[in-house]
Parts: C-alpha cells; structure tokens; sequence
C-alpha cells in the first residue's frame, strides 16, 4: 500500500482533451489559451489535477495520439510559450498538471520514422518493428496490424492506425531517446499519464497470436509482454526517481489485478496508478460493438475484486468516463427523465471507491451520449474504420450505425458545453465536430447557477474526499454483491465508517442494509426518514463505532 499521505491518495485528477473543451482564436478547436479561460471554472469544481490529452505536433490521424514532435506544441492547440504560461497559472491556483505521452508508437511523419523508413540499413531503422512478412497480428482499430512500404518492400507494425508505427523498445537507444523526451519534467509538469504502456514490450520474434480470445488477434503476446516490468522501472529510474510531488498513470489494456499488484507496488518502482478496462469491458460479448445491458452484479463483482486485490498492495485509477468511452450517463445510467440523478449517482459511488477518481471533461455536467444521424456525423478514425470494415463484410449500415451511437468515441468528444448560445460557448467559429443539440439544456452556466445540479454534486464529493480521511484511506468492503439493483459498500478509518447505498433503478428500492444506519448523519445526498431510495438516488452515511 502506498503511504496513504501520498497526495493523489486524496487527490482528484480532471482530464482534459484540449481540441474540444475550449477554443479561444475561433478556428473551432480548442486550444490552451481556452484552456486558460476556464481554470477558475476548474478551480471552482476543486479538482487538484489537470491532465491533458496530447497537444504535440502531430497530423491528427487519431487526434494527436500520432505524434510527429515530442518537444513542442501543436500550432493549432498554441505554442510552447503558451504552455509554459498556463503552467505557472496552474500551479499559482494550487493545481497540478499532468501530460499525456504517447510512447508505443508514434507519428509516420515523427523524423525518427522518416528516417527509418528511408532504407532498409538506415541507423533508425531497428527503432521500429520491420518484416518481411507480416504475422497474424490485426490492428487495434480494425484490419492488418502491419503496412507494407514499397520503398524498402517491408512491413511495418502498427498496433493502431497505419499512421501509428509501433516504437521498437527492445532497442535500447529508443528507451533513452523516450526517456530523455520526458524530461518535460524540467519545464515543471507534475507527471504523466501513459498510453497503452502495457503494449511496449512485444515479443522480440513477434510470433502469431494462437489464441482465439476477445479483441484484436496479436493481444495475447503483446499486453503486459515479456520485459514490460523492467522497462517500466528502467523508466522510473532514469525519469522520476528523486523527483516528488508527481504523479504517473499508466493506460493498460487488459491488464489483470495480479500484473496491476507488481505495477503500483511502490516497492518496485514502477508507476503509481493504472487504468484498467475490466469494469469497463463488463457488458460486451466478442468486441466493443457488440454489448448487452449491464448486469449490477457483474460490476460489482469486478471492481470489488480490485478494491480487494490492491488493498495491501498498490493503488486504484478510478474513472467511468475518458475521451475513448461513450457518456457514462447514458451508458450505465439514465439520460432521460433521470439524468441528473444518475449522473450524481454514478459520480457518488465512483468518488467513493478507493483510489484515485478521474472526471473527464463534461462529466461534472452530466453530459450524454450524441444522437448522431449518419455516418458523416462521426469523426473518429476507429469508428470510421469500424464502419467500412463492418459494410464491407455485408453487415446493415443502420446496425452498424446503431453500435457506434452506443460506443463511438466521438460520443465524449464533442464540445464541452459552456452555455446555451449556439456553438455552446465552444467556439465563435464553427466547431470541428457538432455540439450536442442538448446543450441548451446541459451545459456549465446552468450548472452553476443552480445549487441542485451535477456540477456541484461532483464539487461536494471532491471537497468530501479533501475533508474526510476515510474517502481517501478507509478499507473497503462490498455489501450486497448479488443485488440486482443496488450498489452498497462500506469504508472504514479508524472509528469512523461510511455507508454508500446508490440504487441503480427507476424504481423506488429499501436496501436491505443495516437499520443501524438509518438514523446516521448523510453526508452527501438527500437525507431520508430511512434507507429507501428514489429512482436512480445515491447516499452517503457517516457513523463513529
Ligand atoms: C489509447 C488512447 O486513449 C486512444 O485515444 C488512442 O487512440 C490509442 N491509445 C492509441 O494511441
């Protein structure tokens, strides 16, 4: 366990995906000087992290995770001036803030790829993985995992787009070209979130996947492979050893609670926190597209095991929603009649969980899913790719359709909405992908103007995890794991316990807790005469033993 007065144990990160949370210059993506507008709304929410999705150079195949320049700003986010800026305004309102590196792969037009695709004995050419002859892997986003490239007649690895080449980290001039890269750290950045860095290891004779399991063919050899463990620490020595105050997250498809245990160890030295997706994976079949409606006890059973298996050892990354999942309300909860109530709910039993919890932008609001009409209202490469893939094999575009309205990335990309006006406050110019139509309901101005709205719900539960100890150290314990309809668990700290009971129904509930509680101080949420709870209604108690 980590010493509970490490600061993100009480801390509450907020993701940022800068191209549509704020434009401040009108050319419908948003930048830093937006990002710069906002920080007293941030400031207000009480988050003590910002994180922010990439803003290097990059050609934006997958919307800056290709990246071309590790060292700079992508002119259409601003410039390295104007980050050095909004980090000294960060930090003066007491926040920290985190960047994004994206080092499994990069950019097809990063000067390092250049070079190792202009001949076959090119020094670079090692940096990346090159074949004669692809194996069985497919991408990540449909289709082949490798490229042929007619000049040097090889195929390249890309786990994700053909604009993604996967970085070779067996070589090691690549690690401490990587490692030197992130010395970001010295322009005062407190950390980084990592993407897929469970996938940099890979086999060194890359042999087919034999397995037949879920997702992409290829994950079996790649996901937690053979020296992910020494590179991370190899990572840590050479990058954050001796520095504190940071703060680092690793991304980690598939990875298991036992790989999570060795990972966030602080004995290993490794990194502090990862994100899994084993909660998030719990209501589909073969592939994202394809899911059924959630079963409570299927989540509750997977995040109790996490709860459970890094309560000795290591730490939790808490989170419903990021840039790749669709709106969490409208996922799991009720973007109807009881949007606001599932929202606070879904923001109540998530904030406190142990471990770290993270709002991705637009969350605090409860914005929802997008009623996206054709596939020209999509932007996103993945669900752009998924759909070709899918038509191509003769499935019906309306039932393709269907799973990317459920799915689609883009459902958490579209602007954050600030106010009622047109664009939602985004922009003066037109947006690079359409605002929700609902913003004129849902968005930041009427969030904040009312005292009952998910905004200030999710204000009270970070200033309850600042104040109350047993939110960010108590021990957890999973109540009712086979209910169908309610979500109930306890935290406990010395002689104080909190009881968390959140009905995940339209229907009125009694939970069948313990009556004890009934008469205990509510700590968030409305207090009743008893434990019943109205449709898609969360409580939090507090009692001393
Ligand atoms: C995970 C990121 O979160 C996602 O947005 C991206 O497409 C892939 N990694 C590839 O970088």
């Amino acid at each position: 366990m980590p010493d509970p007065s490490q600061w993100w144990c009480s801390a509450v990160v907020y993701q940022i995906y800068p191209r549509s949370f704020a434009d401040s210059d009108g050319d419908g993506i948003g930048d830093l000087g937006g990002i710069a507008e906002r920080l007293d709304y941030l400031q207000q929410l009480g988050v003590d992290v910002l994180w922010l999705s990439p803003i290097y150079p990059s050609p934006h195949d997958d919307n800056g995770y290709d990246i071309s320049d590790y060292r700079d700003v992508d002119p259409a986010f601003g410039t390295l001036e104007q980050f050095d800026q909004l980090l000294r305004d960060v930090h003066a309102r007491g926040m920290k803030l985190v960047m994004d590196v994206v080092v499994n792969h990069t950019s097809d037009e990063h000067p390092w790829f250049v070079e190792s695709r202009s001949s076959r004995d090119n020094p670079k050419r090692d940096w990346y993985w090159w074949r004669d002859e692809p194996n069985n892997w497919t991408s990540e986003f449909s289709g082949p995992a490798w490229e042929l490239d007619d000049k040097t007649g090889q195929y390249y690895l890309h786990l994700f787009t053909r604009k993604q080449p996967d970085l070779n980290w067996e070589n090691p001039e690549v690690r401490e070209a990587v490692y030197e890269m992130m010395r970001w750290l010295d322009r005062g950045v407190d950390g980084f979130r990592m993407d897929v860095i469970n996938f940099i290891s890979k086999p060194a004779d890359l042999h087919d996947d034999a397995t037949d399991t879920r997702g992409p063919i290829g994950r079996d050899a790649y996901i937690c492979g053979p020296r992910i463990h020494e590179f991370l620490h190899e990572m840590h020595e050479q990058v954050f050893a001796g520095r504190d105050g940071l703060l680092t997250v690793g991304e980690m498809p598939g990875v298991t609670v036992e790989e999570a245990q060795l990972f966030t160890d602080p004995a290993r030295g490794e990194v502090d926190m990862v994100f899994q997706f084993e909660h998030f994976n719990i209501d589909q079949r073969k592939n994202k597209w394809d899911w059924f409606p959630l079963h409570l006890p299927d989540l509750k059973h997977s995040l109790g095991r996490w709860q459970e298996g890094l309560a000795e050892t290591g730490w939790n990354a808490l989170y419903w929603n990021n840039h790749d999942t669709p709106r969490s309300v409208s996922h799991w909860g009720d973007d109807g009649e009881h949007r606001v109530a599932a929202a606070k709910l879904l923001g109540t039993v998530l904030h406190l969980h142990r471990g770290t919890p993270y709002v991705y932008q637009g969350e605090e609001l409860g914005m929802t899913n997008v009623p996206f009409e054709s596939i020209e209202d999509f932007r996103d490469i993945e669900s752009l790719s998924h759909y070709a893939e899918a038509t191509a094999a003769g499935q019906e575009p309306e039932e393709v359709l269907r799973g990317l309205r459920w799915m689609s990335r883009d459902n958490a990309r579209t602007p954050v909405q600030w106010d009622a006006s047109e664009h939602a406050g985004f922009t003066t110019g037109e947006p690079w992908i359409p605002v929700n139509a609902n913003h004129t309901e849902i968005n930041a101005e009427a969030g904040l103007a009312d005292p009952d709205s998910v905004f200030h719900h999710y204000r009270k539960l970070i200033a309850f995890r600042h104040e109350e100890p047993a939110v960010a150290e108590g021990d957890f314990t999973m109540l009712l794991p086979d209910g169908e309809r309610v979500y109930a668990f306890t935290r406990r700290h010395g002689d104080t316990e909190l009881l968390v009971i959140a009905n995940f129904s339209a229907d009125a509930v009694t939970p069948d807790a313990d009556r004890e509680w009934a008469g205990a101080e509510v700590v968030i949420g409305d207090p009743g005469d008893s434990l019943a709870l109205g449709p898609w209604e969360a409580r939090v108690y507090r009692r001393s033993r």
